[in-house]
């Protein structure tokens, strides 16, 4: 699944970033996101990595030690997502007068639910009409699964429980100000970069204890 989301986000940048008109990127919980430094970028690009200050300063220590040079014009903003963040963003620069590429990729089961809802409000409120936001979801169907009980022992384990999952993400969005534009299951067209171990199944058909996933892009109006 990694893989595949790596590949999903990397061609939503390419789609919007290297090929389009967006030149503000925010990589919101970057964690260790090294595509600041990975991917070709517009010449005028400004990547925003926010995230716990604790974690971007071992990050920066990290990168400092093999001398790492960023593509693009690289903003670190220490903060946590469910506070105020939104204050610090704009103090680095952030401008809501173009549009801007919001990647929030792995974040959301790590949140409460109402934290959800309200960094969706949040970015809708301050993006210009045009703007994207990229997004995956775990399904309400992985907290529940038997499957996938292993897995969730072992996030608690490390003291990073899964917490939220949404297997309509179209009407979260709707809900929060921002317009869905795909929602794609791994496996379906766009989210098919290498093959899986096993079928796809379509989202009309009823799967109990089946977990699902998705990633997602939504635009604003
Ligand atoms: C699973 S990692 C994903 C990192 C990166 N986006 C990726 O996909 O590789 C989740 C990230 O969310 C960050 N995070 C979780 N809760 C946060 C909060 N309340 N404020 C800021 N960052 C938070 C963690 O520090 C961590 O870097």
């Amino acid at each position: 699944m990694l893989p595949l989301r790596t590949r999903f986000y990397d061609d939503v940048i390419a789609t919007h970033v290297r090929d389009g008109p967006v030149r503000q990127v925010v990589l919101v919980a970057a964690g260790l996101d090294a595509r600041a430094f990975r991917l070709s970028w517009p010449g005028d690009t400004t990547v925003f990595e926010i995230d716990q200050p604790e974690l971007l300063a071992d990050k920066d220590a990290a990168l400092a030690q093999v001398r790492a040079q960023p593509a693009c014009d690289r903003r670190v903003v220490g903060a946590d997502l469910t506070g105020d963040w939104i204050g610090d963003l704009v103090s680095a620069g952030y401008t809501q007068q173009h549009p801007c590429l919001w990647i929030a990729e792995g974040l959301l089961s790590y949140l409460p639910g109402a934290a959800v809802a309200e960094l969706l409000r949040t970015t809708a409120r301050h993006s210009a009409s045009g703007s994207r936001l990229a997004t995956d979801f775990i399904g309400e169907t992985f907290l529940s699964s038997p499957a996938m009980a292993a897995q969730r022992a072992a996030v608690a384990e490390i003291n990073a429980p899964w917490l939220y999952g949404c297997d309509q993400p179209e009407q979260l969005f709707t809900s929060c100000g921002w317009l869905p534009e795909r929602v794609l299951q791994p496996g379906e067209p766009g989210a098919d970069f290498r093959p899986l171990p096993f079928p796809t199944v379509p989202r009309d058909v009823e799967a109990p204890g089946l977990p699902r996933l998705f990633f997602t892009i939504a635009v604003k109006p």
